[in-house]
């Protein structure tokens, strides 16, 4: 397939790509064989003979194709939840909200409902990869991967663990019965896509609290065995961390709690970090880790603004994470603005530096995820070798003589007609929505599209 039109991605945290006219040859496996910027068919034809029969998707007006959003981090059970967290911060909203819902995913149904409803809005708000936390049953969290494995959305898919500080009626009974149960759905998620093109499992220990220092270090115990990912929330909430340090006396920090537990590698994805100490991140930054930055959650759960730049200058890997329900949008370009705005707030007490920009924000969104999740090889930007993970974005067009008389189902952002293609990009990333996302595709298959994807 030859994609024609604009292309938009990252080149580097602080660079976009902009190919006007481009267009992009994507072979039948999903891999990107030609990219030509400032072009036409004709050209295209001439250049690449062997594609003259080749399906043309022409994207006209004031589109764009962008990479395909990475979600470093959300909760697949808590989407009923969304919106709900009043007044309360992380632990009397994980009592209130999050564990009785997450407990009725006893109920297969149930979470058949809600798993294909959540992948269906991932997918329609232009995710292509996402890590998701599913619950500690393991039927309900195989059934999340068959989801996504169906529906074509790249996944690390994990059963939660949690045997200590939890609810009698939603935790492990026991460390064996958590790492079988866990063992279980990494064999079960890896026999259904045993190449891992798609669906991985991930080892997902819910956070310090809520397990047993046994049974952290049988999980990094059982992610070594497996070679599986590694998952968890770290230094998300002041009274989390107190917490912490009141359950491991011996540890010299939240991160040592993990560090010594082995579950800092590499493969791991570290949610929030709000408060993590220098000493604390130079660990995190020696092990490999990776960071999930959630920045709507942790407003909404008051937790508070995530010192990214920094984080960026001492050269961690960041990507951006929507963790739904704590976040109240399953959007990473919602997740974006936030980033943004909590970068401002941090400006306003530590100066300009701390501020990200427009680029930074999808630099963050795209190859900062790909990286986070390990995939920084095969997506996260357009380049020849790497797979078409892409959306399709397409604007509001005011028309010349009037307006559309309130019919703005294309979407919240208006386009005169005279806007450059950096212009477009900043109004879609401040304004746009689903709406805006037409079609969506994963190594070359389109995963989602809307009635405006062909009109
Ligand atoms: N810490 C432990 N569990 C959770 C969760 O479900 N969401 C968030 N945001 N933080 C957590
Ligand atoms: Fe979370």
């Amino acid at each position: 397939t030859i994609y024609l039109g604009t292309f938009v991605h990252c080149v580097s945290l602080s660079d976009l790509e902009i190919g006007e006219n481009g267009a992009i040859g994507v072979d039948e496996n999903g891999i990107i064989r030609f990219v030509e910027k400032d072009t036409e068919l004709g050209h295209v034809h001439e250049k690449h003979p062997d594609w003259n029969n080749a399906e043309v998707i022409h994207l006209k007006g004031n589109g764009f194709y962008f990479p395909g959003f990475i979600d470093t981090h959300t909760h697949a059970p808590q989407h009923p939840n969304t919106g709900l967290f009043g007044k309360t911060t992380l632990l009397d909203w994980l009592d209130t909200y999050t564990f009785p819902m997450e407990a009725s995913f006893s109920d297969l149904s149930r979470a058949q409902t809600i798993y294909s409803n959540f992948v269906s809005r991932t997918l329609s708000h232009g995710t292509t990869t996402c890590a998701y936390y599913a619950t500690v049953h393991v039927p309900a969290t195989n059934l999340l991967a068959d989801i996504c494995l169906q529906r074509g959305q790249r996944a690390l898919v994990g059963r939660v663990c949690m045997n200590t500080m939890s609810p009698e009626y939603y935790r492990d009974q026991s460390i064996d019965s958590a790492i079988a149960d866990s063992k279980a759905s990494i064999d079960y998620i890896r026999s259904i896509d045993p190449t891992g093109d798609i669906v991985k499992p991930i080892v997902t220990p819910r956070f310090a609290p809520s397990c047993t220092s046994d049974c952290l270090s049988a999980l990094g115990q059982l992610a070594k065995e497996t070679e599986a990912h590694i998952q968890t929330h770290i230094s998300e909430n002041k009274n989390e961390n107190a917490l912490v340090k009141e359950l491991f006396p011996d540890s010299k920090s939240y991160t040592d709690v993990y560090d010594t537990a082995g579950l800092l590698t590499p493969k791991t994805i570290l949610a929030h970090g709000v408060h993590l100490s220098q000493e604390e991140r130079q660990v995190i930054k020696d092990r490999g880790a990776k960071i999930s930055h959630c920045p709507a959650s942790n407003t909404a759960i008051t937790s508070g603004c995530a010192p990214i730049r920094e984080f960026l200058d001492m050269g961690l890997t960041v990507g951006l994470g929507t963790d739904v329900s704590g976040g109240f949008s399953p959007s990473i370009l919602e997740e974006c603005r936030q980033a943004i705005w909590t970068s401002r707030f941090r400006a306003m007490h530590d100066g300009d530096e701390a501020k990200l920009s427009t680029q930074e924000a999808l630099y963050l969104a795209t190859r900062g995820g790909a990286a986070v999740v390990g995939m920084e090889d095969r997506v996260g930007g357009f380049e020849v070798g790497k797979e078409w993970d892409a959306q399709m974005i397409r604007l509001g067009e005011v028309k010349e003589g009037g307006d559309r008389e309130g019919r703005f189902d294309d979407g919240p952002v208006d386009v005169f007609g005279w806007e450059s293609a950096e212009d477009r990009v900043n109004k879609w990333v401040y304004s746009g929505d689903d709406r805006n996302c037409v079609a969506v595709w994963v190594k070359g298959r389109l995963v989602h599209r809307t009635a405006r994807f062909r009109d």
